[in-house]
């Protein structure tokens, strides 16, 4: 699919999928809210139930998303003849399964937690949200449009390309193009490792806005006379090799914290899916179908 159309699609789908949730918990919301004890004598009961018609059903749509999102290790491995797509579409769509295949199962668990399934449900909770962390750190690597790692001679390369165009095509001075590798907190990279080069990416971006501001005026000090799209670009440009800088100082550090990063994320995820799949069989051997 074109690079144009996914975004809108993907926001679209969002869109749909929460506006649906929000709806479900706004029409459930007066049976969610009653002590368990209560609930079985409330109307909507046999619907909203983890058995019952819609409870189940989010239950069984919830978890179809949770293993489709397992068809993203598919694609990156070439698993199944999945060659095609970008990875970065692929990631996207897993992300998108990943945030509404556990809305969907929060639902269907009617805020209801005991037994062992309930470790399946913390494991996909903490999957969760250790892929913010992992997405946050992911987008540390510099990658091509498609999603693919660059290689450092790579990197260099697009720097390289970024600096001449700002020093022939733009003409910046010197204290800019300084001020530009100041901002980009590449320095820090030699004395923070670990956590704590995490910690220093995480500083430099919130300080970001702040740091683009004095970017800002000393390109407007410069004087340089040129319409305000053209000075729109040396911005865009000036910004972009900021962070293709940062990020090459910190790569060494974000590879080892990605790495230690994925052995925790799967180990949960493959408790989840273990005990997710203990969970659908006893269901199916108590006999519950749902609409089969
Ligand atoms: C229940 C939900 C989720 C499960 C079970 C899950 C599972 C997994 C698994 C098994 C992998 C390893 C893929 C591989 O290398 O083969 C992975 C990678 C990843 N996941 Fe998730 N995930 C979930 C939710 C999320 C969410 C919500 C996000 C982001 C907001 C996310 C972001 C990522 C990222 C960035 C990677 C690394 C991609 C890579 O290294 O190529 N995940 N996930």
């Amino acid at each position: 699919m074109k690079k144009e159309l996914f975004g809108p699609m993907m926001l679209f789908l969002y869109g749909i999928a929460l506006i649906f949730a929000a709806a479900f918990v706004h029409y459930g919301w007066h049976y969610y809210s009653l002590p368990l004890l209560e609930r079985p004598h409330h109307a909507l009961h046999v619907l909203l139930k983890p058995g019952g018609l819609y409870g189940h059903g989010l239950g069984v749509i919830g978890s179809s998303m949770i293993l489709l999102l397992f068809l993203y290790s598919a694609r990156k491995r070439h698993l199944f003849g999945l060659r095609g797509g970008r990875m970065s579409h692929w990631l996207n769509v897993h992300i998108f399964f990943g945030i509404i295949g556990p809305v969907l199962i929060t639902l269907h668990t009617a805020m209801k937690f005991n037994g062992i399934v309930s470790i399946s449900y913390f494991s996909m909770l903490a999957v969760m949200f250790s892929g913010i962390l992992g997405r946050y750190i992911y987008k540390q690597i510099p990658r091509n449009s498609v999603g693919d790692a660059l290689s450092l001679e790579q990197i260099d390369m697009q720097d390289r390309h970024m600096t001449q165009k700002l020093v022939n095509e733009f003409k910046i001075s010197p204290e800019a193009l300084r001020t530009i590798q100041q901002i980009s907190g590449a320095h820090l990279a030699k004395s923070k490792s670990g956590m704590g080069a995490l910690f220093a990416i995480l500083a430099n971006d919130l300080k970001r806005p702040l740091l683009l501001k004095r970017l800002q005026n000393v390109l407007r000090a410069q004087n340089l006379r040129m319409q305000p799209a053209v000075f729109q670009q040396i911005l865009r440009t000036a910004k972009q090799k900021s962070l293709l800088m940062r990020k090459r100082a910190f790569l060494d550090s974000v590879d080892k914290i990605f790495h230690y990063w994925h052995v925790i994320h799967k180990p949960f995820a493959y408790v989840m899916i273990i005990i997710m799949f203990l969970h659908i069989a006893l269901t199916i051997t108590f006999g519950y179908r749902w609409i089969f």
